[in-house]
């Protein structure tokens, strides 16, 4: 998810990634790109070694910047997103979610929101003020995280990345066609 107004990113060489290899600033996947909207696979946290892409997922969220991103996003299929509301200013600011599902969500919010992968676009989207999501760790340890406010919309918008949904999709009406039709406008013209 885009972050507004943010601090800019740190140095992408920092030491916070696994020792022994270097963190990659991935390039991210664009709207119209197939694997936005291609099935994500469930992860055996327990099984599979992940330090290495979420390393490279938080640094290519941080150096956006943004305040979430999805494997998707990096043109990987897998259910993993992360949300750092803090871009990186806070090292213990980074939350990993392992195959998330929403388990509970009450009341209503909107507000703007933008997406790394729908770049220069904002708009006003409806979703819950409070969810609850469940989620495996990057050990795969299986835990509930709630959220309200930002973190409720970050949430619902990584979650909504790993079953191939754009915010864009959760627009409704006239505000969808009129977005829409700036998307392929801007593409047409080759801006993305
Ligand atoms: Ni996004």
């Amino acid at each position: 998810m885009e972050g507004r107004g943010q601090a800019s990113p740190g140095p992408a060489t920092d030491s916070s990634g696994p020792p022994g290899r270097a963190r990659l600033i991935r390039d991210i996947v664009r709207w119209g790109d197939p694997r936005l909207t291609a099935e994500n696979a469930p992860v055996d946290a327990g099984e599979e070694d992940l330090s290495g892409l979420i390393a490279d997922m938080v640094a290519t969220c941080h150096a956006a910047p943004g305040i979430g991103l999805a494997a998707p996003q990096i043109g990987v299929n897998k259910r993993i997103a992360i949300i750092d509301l803090s871009v990186g200013a806070d090292p213990k600011g980074v939350l990993v979610l392992v195959n998330p599902v929403v388990v509970e969500q009450t009341g209503e919010q909107k507000e703007e929101e933008g997406c790394l992968s729908v770049p220069d676009l904002a708009e006003k989207v409806v979703r819950p003020a409070r969810v609850l999501v469940r989620a495996a760790d990057a050990s795969g340890a299986v835990r509930e995280v709630e959220g309200t406010g930002l973190l409720a919309r970050a949430l619902c918008h990584e979650t909504d990345h790993l079953n191939g949904m754009l915010f864009v999709d959760r627009l409704r009406g006239l505000k969808r066609d009129l977005t829409w039709r700036k998307i392929r406008r801007a593409r047409e013209k080759g801006l993305w």
